[in-house]
């Protein structure tokens, strides 16, 4: 995870590296640090434990001139949280200072080989093996700052993006990737670098995604005026950069009023969702569904992208009755799978980072399958590593809990589920008509559930003071009941589960108490009835009940505590509308809690190691 940030050119980096930092502070936030060739040409670097704004108040009052730095925010793997682990390292001699986003496999054997030469660590992180490597091959070989990285890099077996400066050659700076994603940006007058587009958008919309093994030299051009990139493997075959338009702009990244940048994602989902579907018509071409009309379709993700894969599985094979597995990505990769030619292999990530879905997708592709991502960020690694792409287009999503990206991606799914039914000829055309209508009135669904916000941060002073909560549902609103307790856990640290309401009775029942609330999503539906039954089973046993219910509802409404409801959804399509209200109950709760909603504690938006 960890986010990196470069500058060369004429402005005074530390600004634009600090800005940057805090538009990257998504992908961890354990601790802060920057590297500045000074004015004087001296290497300064600062660094602290925590977030960014610990690290402005530790660089204050110090020399923060210079035009070319390297920045870096973390998210602990090798080595705990700490000022020493903490990001720029240095080498022996303090000249070169590199920031490092991925896992060194073999640090400990590049490492031993140090300790033989004399080398002594001040951090237990692989990347300080890595800045040391680099400056051991520069001195017993007698190699320039560029040929020491790249072979340094050779040497190296793992995912990286590194940014290298070295206080002897000021005007460079080297970065290169594998596994882990870079983009520079293209300036008139200067460069930029970061982990993802976000902390140059604001200064240009050029940029280049720097493919895997690659390696940029970026010079600041004290000499010619003009600052150059020189693009080349790290086998040293030179490159032509390839420079694309970024559309995101800086208002996405804002928080726009909203106390948080979650309640901003759950509040614009009516908008984001119809960007989605509008987008999604586009790309389900006849090509993609046909693609898509395989034997069996393969869904692999994490965490909340899983969810939404698993109300995926329930409407292809009800609506396309095609059979679909959906598969932790972690899991998949490791556990040798059965995969055929005839499969296709749906990849869903909000990121297009995630290590363990792009080792699935790497996996699955090796054994002849075809491989079509659903995805947020344009030009990530996921959509690049596969056959075709659905992009969601909801815009950058900041707060690690993923909210937006979740109703998106199951309206993906839902609208491949349509058109291939109907492809298919297993679904009639009225009820392909009917369906593919309502998609379009589920912004304004979204939008009811969202007005009832009263309702729920009243309900979110219940929750928030329990020790635990399950959360129950059926049918398609299990995948809901797995993805509420998932958001309740995540930003409030309230113990939670999802269960099928059914297997409540299979074990869970023996939890309840008047202590232990019980969310249940209660939609009308064809499984309503069982549902009731089950409430009913929770509530014999002093069990208080929170529910969702559609409007109107009188059963579920009658034994329950507290309810909210929604408009009346058809079943297939209900998830996208009863999440909602699940969105805003964490939210509060966590706000009721005083935890750091946007950032909770140990986690980072995009995993990119496994
Ligand atoms: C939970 C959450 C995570 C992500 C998971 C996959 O709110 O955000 O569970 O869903 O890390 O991330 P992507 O979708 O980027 O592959």
């Amino acid at each position: 995870m960890c986010g990196i940030v470069g500058y060369v050119g004429k402005r005074k980096a530390y600004p634009v590296l600090i800005k940057g930092l805090h538009r990257l502070e998504y992908r961890g936030y354990d601790s802060a640090g920057v590297a500045l060739l000074s004015n004087q040409h001296r290497l300064n670097v600062y660094k602290s434990q925590g977030k960014v704004s610990v690290l402005e108040d530790t660089a204050h009052n110090q020399d923060l001139s210079g035009n070319i730095g390297i920045a870096h925010t973390r998210w602990a793997t090798h080595g705990e949280p700490s000022h020493r682990n903490s990001h720029p390292h240095t080498s022996r001699s303090g000249r070169l200072a590199m920031v490092h986003n991925g896992i060194i496999e073999n640090y400990a054997e590049l490492k031993q080989l140090l300790l033989d030469a004399g080398y002594t660590f001040k951090s237990d992180t692989d990347t300080e093996v890595v800045v040391q490597l680099i400056e051991y091959l520069q001195e017993s070989l007698q190699l320039s700052f560029v040929d020491s990285v790249q072979k340094a890099l050779q040497k190296v077996v793992g995912s990286y993006a590194i940014a290298v400066l070295d206080e002897s050659e000021p005007d460079t700076l080297v970065a290169a990737r594998k596994g882990s994603p870079l983009v520079v940006g293209v300036g008139d007058d200067e460069l930029f670098l970061g982990s993802d587009a976000s902390p140059i958008v604001e200064y240009t919309n050029r940029v280049i995604y720097l493919e895997d093994e690659d390696m940029v030299v970026l010079q600041a051009g004290f000499t010619t005026s003009e600052p150059k990139i020189t693009l080349m493997t790290i086998h040293g075959e030179a490159k032509e950069p390839n420079i694309q338009q970024v559309t995101m702009n800086v208002s996405e990244l804002e928080k726009g009023g909203y106390d948080h940048y979650m309640l901003k994602e759950i509040c614009e989902q009516p908008h984001s969702l119809r960007c989605c579907i509008e987008s999604a018509k586009q790309s389900l071409t006849p090509q993609t569904i046909e693609l898509l009309n395989a034997n069996r379709i393969l869904i692999t993700a994490c965490g909340t992208s899983w969810h939404a894969g698993l109300v995926g599985k329930y409407a292809i094979e009800q609506l396309a009755r095609l059979p679909v597995e959906v598969e932790h990505a972690s899991e998949f990769r490791y556990r040798q799978p059965v995969i055929s030619k005839g499969d296709i292999v749906v990849a869903i990530s909000q990121s297009g980072e995630t290590a363990d879905t792009l080792a699935a997708i790497e996996l699955a592709r090796r054994e002849g399958a075809k491989v079509l991502s659903i995805c947020n960020v344009v030009g990530s690694s996921i959509p690049r590593a596969s056959d075709a792409v659905v992009y969601t287009m909801v815009g950058p999503e900041i707060g690690v809990a993923s909210t937006k990206a979740f109703t998106a991606q199951v309206a993906v799914l839902m609208m491949m589920a349509l058109r291939l039914g109907h492809a298919r000829g297993k679904l009639d055309e009225p009820l392909y008509t009917a369906l593919t209508t309502e998609m379009d009135e589920l912004p304004s669904k979204i939008e009811s559930a969202i007005r009832q916000r009263e309702s729920i941060r009243r309900m979110a002073q219940t929750l928030s003071f329990a020790q635990s909560c399950i959360y129950m549902g059926r049918g398609y609103n299990y995948p809901v009941a797995l993805e509420g307790a998932l958001k309740l856990k995540e930003i409030s640290y309230i113990h939670a589960e999802g269960y099928p309401a059914a297997e409540m009775k299979h074990g869970p029942i023996a939890l309840i108490s008047q202590e232990m609330p019980v969310v249940t999503i209660a939609p009308q539906g064809s499984i309503y009835d069982k549902l009731v039954s089950n409430v009913q089973e929770v509530c014999a046993r002093h069990g208080r009940v929170m529910a969702i219910v559609t409007e109107g509802d009188t059963q579920v409404s009658k034994m329950a505590d507290s309810i909210i409801t929604i408009p009346k959804v058809s079943e297939c399509l209900s998830p996208i509308v009863t999440i909602v209200p699940l969105q805003l109950l964490s939210y509060y709760v966590a706000c009721i809690k005083g935890c750091d909603v946007d950032q909770p504690r140990n986690l980072a938006k995009s995993v990119t190691v496994e």
